[in-house]
């Protein structure tokens, strides 16, 4: 078995404080908060990271990672192409999935919920956070669609760039997705494989309960 430095200090961690009910808030998202924050500091690369899983209205699954950008409110936020694979996806059969797997915590968070485009304010604001070369990469890339030579690729970017020299504006095909969250499982490994999990259920009126799943 391999084990790394950042795996044994799970392992202190999980050993010296296991998961439990204590832990749990009464809205999910405050503790996907206090857990985002922990893995923020011990994850090795970017704690952003998760899967995204949708799929075409006949239940043909897909998935891929994205970067989660916010998660005010049980709206959590990621940005891409509108006229990619996964975006085709959730025009039809608007419902996703995310997974975190933070395995420096030996953590894990599942969210699922109906998606829907963030309003084009909000994507303006984060298009223009992003640095110049992002947004001349966003404009560039026919993301999903075939591309028969990387130099044509390269020969767009550099003309973008040529078209650009000031500010870049967000094109109409780039834009932010926001999973409601209904569902929200916590996951922390134990030993023999008796981890514990969490998940909580938003009701029709809103209101979070939670159970324990076996694991
Ligand atoms: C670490 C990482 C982060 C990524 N972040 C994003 C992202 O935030 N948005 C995005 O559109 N694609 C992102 N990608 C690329 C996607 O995984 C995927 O290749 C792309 O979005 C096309 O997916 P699709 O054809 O299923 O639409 C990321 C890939 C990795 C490995």
């Amino acid at each position: 078995m391999k084990l790394s430095l950042p795996f044994l200090g799970s392992l202190f961690h999980i050993g010296a404080r296991p998961f439990g009910e204590r832990d749990l808030t009464a809205d999910p998202v405050d503790l996907f908060a206090l857990w985002w924050e922990r893995a923020r500091k011990s994850e090795i690369f970017d704690h952003t990271a998760c899967t995204l899983a949708t799929s075409t209205p006949e239940g043909a699954p897909s998935a891929r990672v994205v970067l989660l950008k916010s998660f005010q409110k049980g709206r959590f936020v990621f940005f891409t192409n509108y006229e990619s694979r996964k975006a085709g996806e959730l025009e039809a059969n608007p419902r996703a999935a995310l997974c975190f797997h933070w395995a420096s915590l030996l953590r894990q968070v599942r969210i699922v919920g109906p998606v829907e485009r963030v309003s084009g304010a909000e994507s303006d604001a984060y298009f223009r956070s992003r640095p110049r070369g992002s947004r001349v990469g966003a404009i560039a890339s026919r993301q999903s669609r075939p591309l028969a030579q990387r130099k044509i690729l390269e020969e767009e970017v550099a003309r973008i760039e040529g078209a650009h020299p000031g500010e870049i504006p967000r094109p109409d095909f780039w834009g932010g997705y926001a999973i409601s969250a209904q569902q929200i499982e916590f996951w922390q490994a134990r030993v023999s494989r008796l981890h514990d999990r969490f998940v909580y259920e938003k009701n029709a009126e809103s209101a979070w309960s939670w159970r324990r799943l076996y694991p």
